[in-house]
């Protein structure tokens, strides 16, 4: 099969009642929760086909582990985009697809009066709040709070009814210990109109965990104005550290008079009308996360485009940031689309790998414009979906960073020293003609561990025959067990999840 086949794959309905896995091997006794997972579940409707893999109707995932046995079930989530395209047979515009029977003067119409109610799509994440609340996110301004027992939508919350000001906010929140969010958005634009980016504490704790939604605690911490007056840097992440907000102004520039032109009048989609403009430096923003004060200095480094900051520590007088980061010249969020994805173009391409880098930012320098060396961590090696042992190292001087590769055959995940990056692990799923595609990993701590990489990965893969859950020592990432799930059922492709184990998220342990 070419390409990146089973991750194409369109499911047509749910499993919503769990069916259980057959485990071959051992999983660890202390494993104890439920595995989240969020992606583009159905690419296919009737005829038509979303034409991006960013776009498919999101699919909610949950791995059940308890007493080393497993439980699978998933949802196609009920979003109002989902609900219309099953009523009308359109598609609704996506991030890379259209609706092709769509005219000029309803998109205008749409765009200038409503209709945002479909925007719901939240297919990128799924994320606990106040420890006890779960939400389905994409990058618009709908976010949907989801029951745990069967992940049906219980509320599409829409985030401008709280904070006029944010007209969309990301899907890839910090959350912290007590299940605060500390997320960004940014306000729209417009014709002489700066976007403002802002920063957004979203208060979890007690009072989080009883209020009917997170959006009801949110406060605005820092606003930055953009750099460019008619548009902004398309944005995924952001990395914190005790004192600080790093954000990463790149490449991938949206702009307001582009959309008007490319997307209302010509009809091509939101990442169509996305450039990258490979003459401008990434601006690198330092911003007090007490204060919301930006540290005055223009940080700046290489052209490059990055999705996800894999973390970021002080270090004395510097701050240390390192990123998952792909190559301008080449990169666009079109590589994505479904024609590469569904050939080996992408493969066969190294130009398109996304590699591990650092940027030290020296917080005192004495001069006012700094270029920041952008370096390599591991030339060579692909790494995507990077993740760290989170609750104990996100913001601290940390060691080991796990990711997957999806650029090179087999596809594999990867276990990387950022002290000694020579030094990495590597476990390879299926090989270069039977492709199997393996999940972003996720890290589970052994509560009764001393080590950073101490715990297991859990990783989610498709495969032509059974799909299966991968039980991955962290330390050496050699294979501890399989969850094989009933041939007759199947997973999708996921973007990203979390772990709730048993002892802090008890009420998303059902
Ligand atoms: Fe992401």
């Amino acid at each position: 099969m070419p390409g990146y086949g089973n991750l194409l794959r369109s499911l047509e309905q749910s499993t919503i009642e769990p069916v259980q896995a057959i485990v071959k091997g051992t999983i660890p006794d202390w494993v104890e929760g439920v595995l989240y997972r969020n992606g583009p579940g159905r690419f296919k409707f009737g005829e038509k086909m979303h034409q991006h893999v960013f776009d498919g109707g999101a699919c909610v995932h949950k791995f059940k582990v308890q007493d080393g046995q497993v439980f699978y079930s998933n949802r196609l989530l009920e979003t109002n985009s989902y609900k219309q395209t099953l009523e009308t047979g359109r598609l609704t515009p996506n991030f890379g697809s259209i609706d092709i029977e769509s005219n000029m003067f309803g998109r205008f119409k749409t765009f200038f009066s409503g209709n945002k109610e479909r925007h719901d799509n939240t297919n990128v994440n799924i994320a606990p709040f106040a420890n006890e609340h779960l939400y389905a996110l994409t990058e618009m301004h709908l976010v949907c709070k989801l029951k745990p027992e069967n992940l049906e939508i219980t509320e599409t919350v829409n985030i401008t009814n709280y904070l006029p000001e944010v007209s969309r906010i990301f899907a890839h929140p910090h959350v912290e210990k007590d299940g605060t969010w500390i997320t960004m958005g940014v306000t729209s634009g417009g014709f002489n109109k700066t976007p403002v980016f802002k920063f957004i504490k979203y208060l979890g704790g007690e009072k989080g965990a009883e209020s009917r939604n997170f959006a009801e605690n949110g406060e605005v911490i820092a606003s930055l104005p953009s750099s460019y007056n008619n548009g902004y840097s398309y944005f995924h992440s952001f990395a914190l550290t005790d004192n600080y907000i790093i954000f990463l102004e790149q490449s991938i520039m949206l702009y307001f008079t582009s959309y008007i032109r490319d997307v209302l009048i010509m009809n091509k989609s939101f990442s169509q009308t996305m450039v990258s403009d490979t003459t401008l430096p990434t601006r690198i923003h330092v911003i007090n996360r007490h204060t919301g004060e930006r540290v005055e200095k223009n940080f700046h480094t290489d052209s490059q485009f990055t999705f996800h900051c894999i973390n970021a520590y002080e270090d004395k007088d510097e701050i240390v940031v390192d990123l998952s980061s792909y190559d301008s010249n080449y990169f666009t969020t079109e590589t994505f689309n479904y024609e590469n994805s569904y050939t080996d173009k992408i493969l066969g391409s190294k130009a398109l790998w996304p590699v591990a880098k650092r940027i030290r930012i020296p917080l005192k320098s004495e001069q006012d414009d700094i270029f920041c060396e952008l370096k390599s961590l591991k030339e060579d090696l692909p790494f995507e979906f990077p993740i760290i042992n989170y609750s104990k190292y996100n913001g601290q001087r940390y060691k080991y960073v796990y990711g997957a590769n999806h650029f090179k055959l087999p596809f594999s995940v990867i276990k990387l020293n950022v002290d000694e990056p020579e030094n990495f692990y590597e476990f390879n799923y299926g090989s270069s003609e039977n492709r199997e595609i393996p999940s972003e990993p996720i890290f589970v701590e052994n509560p009764n561990g001393s080590s950073e990489d101490d715990g297991v990965l859990l990783v989610l893969v498709l495969s032509d025959k059974n799909d299966y859950l991968s039980v991955l020592d962290a330390k050496d990432l050699k294979e501890l067990a399989r969850a094989e799930i009933p041939e007759q059922v199947k997973s999708a492709f996921t973007f990203h999840g979390f772990f709730a184990d048993g002892k802090t998220f008890e009420k998303l342990n059902v």
